[in-house]
C-alpha cells in the first residue's frame, strides 16, 4: 500500500490554488481541507453577530466567542465537494459574498483567532491522507508535511483570470482596479505581522503563469509520486 503523506499547498490568491488542491485529493482518494474557508467562516461569524464596527472588529468579545465558534465541513453529495459548516449550519455560500471577502484578512490577522484555526487544522491532518491549501500551511501548520508546494503567478496574469472569471458570471469588472486588488491582498498576505505568506524553504515552486490546468495536474500527480516513494 502507499504510504499517506501530507499535502501541503500555499500562495498567492487567486492563482488557482483550491482547485488544484481539490482536483489532486479527488485524483489520490484524499481529504481536501480549504483553511481560506475558516478565515472566512469567523469573518461571517464576526459580522452576523454584529462584531464589526465598520473596519473595526470588538478584539474582546471575540476572543470571549472564539470558542463557541465550531467550523466543520461535510461533503456534498451532488459534487463531491466539501461545504463549510459554522455552528451546524451550512455557510458555503455566505462565506464566498465580498462582504466576507473584504473582511477576512482582518480576521486572518489576530493571533488568536489563528492559534484556535491552526489547532483545528493540525487535528484535522492528524490522520495524513490531506490535502490542505493556504498561506501557512508548510510553514505553521504542517512544518514536517512530506509535499510543500508554493504556487505563484504574476499579479497581471492572476488579475486577468478574474477578470475573465466575472465577465463570464456577468459581472462588472474593471481589469485596472482588479489589478491594483491583487498587488494589494498579496502586500497584506506577505507583511501580516503573524504568519506572513512566504515560501516554506523545502516547499516546491509552482508558478502556473504559463501552464495549462492538464500541465499542472500532471505535474502534481508526478510530486505526489516522488513523495510518497521517497
Ligand atoms: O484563500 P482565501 O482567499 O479563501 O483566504 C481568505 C483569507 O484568509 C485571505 O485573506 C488569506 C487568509 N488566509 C490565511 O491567512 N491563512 C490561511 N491558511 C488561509 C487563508
Amino acid at each position: 500500500m502507499t504510504k499517506k503523506i501530507t499535502i501541503a499547498i500555499d500562495g498567492y490568491s487567486s492563482c488557482g490554488k483550491s482547485t488544484m488542491a481539490k482536483d489532486l485529493a479527488r485524483e489520490i482518494g484524499y481529504i481536501y481541507i480549504d483553511s481560506g474557508a475558516m478565515y472566512r467562516a469567523v469573518t461571517l461569524y464576526c459580522i452576523e453577530k454584529g462584531l464589526f464596527n465598520g473596519k473595526e472588529i470588538d478584539n474582546d468579545k471575540l476572543k470571549e466567542e472564539i470558542d463557541h465558534i465550531h467550523i466543520s465541513f461535510t461533503l456534498d453529495p451532488s459534487t463531491g465537494r466539501p461545504r463549510t459548516q459554522l455552528n451546524g449550519t451550512d455557510v458555503e455560500d455566505r462565506i464566498r459574498t465580498m462582504e466576507v471577502s473584504s473582511r477576512v484578512s482582518i480576521i486572518a490577522a489576530i493571533d488568536f483567532v489563528r492559534t484556535a484555526l491552526v489547532a483545528l487544522q493540525q487535528e484535522m491532518g492528524q490522520a495524513k491522507g490531506i490535502v490542505m491549501d493556504g498561506r501557512d500551511i508548510g510553514t505553521t501548520v504542517f512544518p514536517d508535511a512530506e509535499l510543500k508546494i508554493f504556487v505563484t503567478a504574476s499579479a497581471e496574469i492572476r488579475a486577468e483570470r478574474r477578470y475573465k472569471e466575472l465577465q463570464e458570471k456577468g459581472e462588472n469588472a474593471n481589469f485596472d482596479e482588479i489589478l491594483a486588488n491583487v498587488k494589494e491582498r498579496d502586500h497584506i498576505d506577505e507583511t501580516r505581522a503573524v504568519s506572513p505568506l512566504r515560501r516554506a524553504e523545502d516547499a516546491l515552486l509552482l508558478d502556473n503563469s504559463h501552464l495549462t490546468i492538464v500541465e499542472q495536474k500532471t505535474w502534481l500527480i508526478e510530486q505526489y509520486h516522488k513523495a510518497t516513494q521517497a
